[in-house]
C-alpha cells in the first residue's frame, strides 16, 4: 500500500469541518490540510493559513506541496475560478469550474438553463431595471420571493408575502444595493407551496450519483419565522418524501441538468445541490448551487457510507459510471441543530467564550462553523458558530441526541431553533 494521498480541502465551515471528519477515514488520506479550516478541524487537518477567497495563493500552495486532490467547499472560491486556477497548475480538484459554477452565482443564468433543459421552475422574470421589477410585482398575486442574481453569503433571498413588501425587497436590492453588485440584476418568483427539499448529487461531468436527501431550516425562528439565513438546522432523511417524487427529482431535475451542462460544453464536476419544492403539481426548482449545502453537508455525509474521497476521486477522473448506481447509505436518520451568535444573520458577535462539551461520541458529532481559539479554549468567530448533529435509528432518535448535544453548549447570546427535525 502507498502513502495515501495529500488531500487539501478549502474552506472553514460546518461544511467543511464535515468534508474533513468523512476524508479522515478514508484509507486512503494520507496527509490532510485545510484552508483556512478552523480550530475544530485541527485535530483532523494541519490548517494552511490562506483565505479561501485568496483562490492564486491557494493555487500555488497546492502546486507547491504536490497536493493530490483539491476539495473546494463554499460557492465564492468556485465563483472566483480556483478550480480553473488549479487545473491550469496542473493540480487534481474535484470541484466545477467558474463557467459550471456559474449555475450558482448567476440565478438568472440557471433559471434560463432549466427552461431550456425543461427542468420545472416557478413562474419568475429577471430585472435589471427597478421600475420593470415593480411593475412585474404589480402584475402578480401576492406571495413572491425577490432574489439577488448574484452570490450574497446566503442573504440574498427576500420571502415577500405582500406586494408592499416585494417592492421594498426590490429598492433594496437595486436602489439600496444591500447586496452590493450582486443586487444589480434580480430575480422575482412565485412563492412556492409544499414542502422544501435539498436536493445533492455527486457529478463528474456526464453522469451523477445521488447523495442523501435534506431538509434544512432557513427562517431564523421556529414555525419558519423570522429572516432568511444561511441554514439554522438540517434533517436526513425528509419526513414524507415519496419515493415517486425521489424519481421525480432525480429524472426530471438533476439527470437533465447535468446532460444540458455538458451539452453546453460547461460539464459539471462537483457537488449538484438545486433547491427544490415539492408542490401539489410536482417538483419545482428554486434554486441551484454548485457545492454541498451547509448544514446539509453535516447530515448528509453522516449518513453516507463508504468511502467519500475515493468516490470524488471517481468522480474527478471522469470514472462515476463504474460505481454503483445506487450509494450506500446508513438506515437511520440525522438531525443538526446550528447554534448561532447574537444578532445573527444581520451581525455577528465574535470572541464570546464557549462553554460545555464539545466530544464527539458515535451518535453525536460537532461541527465547528464560526469558532476560533481563545487561550485554551474557543469562542465565537462568526454568525454560525457551531452545528450539533444527532445520529440515530430514527428521526425522533437523531434529534433527541442533537438537543441533548445542544443542551450541554452554551455562550452568551446563543440562538438556536427548538423545532429542526420537526417538520
Ligand atoms: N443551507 C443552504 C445553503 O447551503 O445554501
Amino acid at each position: 500500500m502507498g502513502v495515501g494521498l495529500r488531500v487539501l480541502v478549502v474552506g472553514s465551515g460546518g461544511r467543511e469541518h464535515a468534508l474533513c471528519w468523512k476524508i479522515r477515514q478514508s484509507p486512503r488520506c494520507g496527509a490532510l490540510y485545510a484552508a483556512p479550516g478552523n480550530p475544530g478541524m485541527a485535530p483532523l487537518a494541519e490548517i494552511v493559513d490562506i483565505p479561501a477567497r485568496e483562490v492564486g495563493r491557494i493555487a500555488d500552495w497546492a502546486d507547491e506541496r504536490r497536493i493530490d486532490l483539491v476539495v473546494v467547499g463554499p460557492d465564492d472560491p468556485l465563483a472566483l475560478g480556483i478550480v480553473d486556477e488549479l487545473e491550469a497548475r496542473g493540480v487534481r480538484v474535484f470541484g466545477p469550474t467558474r463557467a459550471a459554477a456559474q449555475i450558482e452565482w448567476s440565478k438568472s443564468w440557471a433559471r434560463r438553463l432549466c427552461i431550456e433543459a425543461d427542468v420545472p421552475v416557478p413562474d419568475s422574470g429577471s430585472f435589471d431595471d427597478q421600475s420593470a421589477a415593480h411593475r412585474y410585482v404589480d402584475s402578480r398575486p401576492p406571495g413572491l420571493v425577490v432574489k439577488a442574481d448574484g452570490l450574497a453569503a446566503g442573504k440574498g433571498t427576500t420571502v415577500c408575502r405582500t406586494q408592499m413588501e416585494a417592492h421594498a425587497a426590490i429598492d433594496r436590492a437595486m436602489r439600496g444595493r444591500a447586496f452590493g453588485a450582486a443586487g444589480a440584476v434580480i430575480v422575482i418568483e412565485e412563492m412556492l407551496s409544499g414542502f422544501e427539499v435539498s436536493v445533492s448529487a455527486i457529478c463528474d461531468g456526464s453522469t451523477y450519483r445521488m447523495l442523501p436527501y435534506a431538509c434544512d431550516h432557513k427562517a431564523l425562528c421556529d414555525g419558519d419565522r423570522g429572516p432568511n439565513t444561511g441554514g439554522m438546522g438540517t434533517h436526513s432523511p425528509p419526513a414524507g418524501l415519496a419515493p415517486a417524487s425521489e424519481r421525480e427529482i432525480e429524472l426530471r431535475v438533476v439527470a437533465p441538468l447535468v446532460r444540458a451542462m455538458a451539452r453546453i460544453g460547461r460539464p459539471f464536476r462537483g457537488f449538484l445541490y438545486p433547491g427544490v419544492f415539492v408542490t401539489p403539481s410536482g417538483v419545482k426548482v428554486f434554486e441551484i448551487n454548485a457545492r454541498l449545502g451547509d448544514p446539509e453537508a453535516q447530515v448528509i455525509l453522516p449518513r453516507l457510507d463508504g468511502d467519500l474521497l475515493e468516490l470524488m476521486g471517481v468522480a474527478t477522473d471522469g470514472n462515476l459510471a463504474r460505481v454503483s448506481p445506487v450509494l450506500p447509505l446508513s438506515d437511520g436518520a440525522a438531525c443538526c441543530v446550528v447554534l448561532a451568535s447574537a444578532g445573527y444573520p444581520e451581525s455577528a458577535q465574535s470572541g464570546i467564550p464557549i462553554s460545555g462539551d464539545l466530544t464527539d461520541r458515535p451518535s453525536l458529532l460537532h461541527f465547528h462553523a464560526g469558532t476560533r481559539a481563545a487561550g485554551d479554549g474557543l469562542a465565537t468567530g462568526g454568525g454560525r458558530v457551531l452545528g450539533v448533529t444527532g445520529l440515530g435509528t430514527d428521526l425522533a432518535a437523531a434529534r433527541d441526541r442533537a438537543y441533548a448535544g445542544v443542551a450541554a453548549v452554551g455562550f452568551a447570546g446563543m440562538q438556536f431553533r427548538r423545532d429542526i427535525g420537526q417538520r
